[in-house]
């Protein structure tokens, strides 16, 4: 069970520009991520991923951007209208994610978030039953704070929820591609 969840203050480190030399959201989601999409990026702190999904589904789709800290949240929903991105993003709770109807969601990202979940069979269980039949689930885990041993336990409850691993290449920390 997770007893840490990322300080609200590191998620201006988060969203740092020179994240991008290590981390490139566009490389990294584009194989998933088309115009018109429904995507959640789950544990979406201040958007560092959230902004350049939104900029990937366009003024058609939707990116539901779910985190548990309000501060994460309102520092998103600043930085969503000062890029004019705002009506493309729904910043969330994780008690809405519970609420959405079944088959809704084209893709979910949970990106440094599985190993911060106190719940984390309940978070797979609510995306697997979200996301549409064939819909994918990204999940990434930072390599320097999760142990192979912890993200294959993580990976072991979201077939128990229902996913299968699939065999996309991704490259980045420990990471899985789920449907
Ligand atoms: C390490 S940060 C990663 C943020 C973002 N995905 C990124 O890579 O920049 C983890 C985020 O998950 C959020 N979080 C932790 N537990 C959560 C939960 N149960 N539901 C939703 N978000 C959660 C935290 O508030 C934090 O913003």
């Amino acid at each position: 069970m997770a007893d840490h969840i990322c300080p609200w203050w590191l998620g201006y480190l988060l969203v740092s520009p020179l994240r991008r030399l290590l981390e490139n959201p566009e490389k990294l989601l584009s194989p998933f991520v088309r115009q018109g999409m429904t995507v959640v990026d789950y544990g979406c702190a201040m958007g560092f991923f959230t902004l350049p999904m939104a900029r990937m589904v366009g003024s058609n789709g939707k990116v539901i951007a779910v985190d548990i800290q309000e501060k994460m949240l309102i520092r998103l929903r600043q930085r969503a209208e000062r890029t004019g991105l705002l009506d493309r993003i729904q910043p969330a709770r994780p008690e809405d994610v519970g609420k959405l109807k079944d088959g809704v969601v084209d893709f979910g990202a949970a990106i440094h978030v599985v190993h911060e979940l106190s719940e984390p069979k309940t978070f797979f269980l609510d995306m697997r039953r979200v996301l549409k039949p064939g819909g994918k689930l990204l999940v990434v885990e930072p390599s320097f704070h999760v142990s192979r041993a912890d993200f294959e336990e993580s990976i072991k409850c979201a077939v128990t929820a229902g996913f299968t691993p699939t065999i996309d290449a991704v490259t980045a920390g420990r990471a899985q591609v789920l449907q």
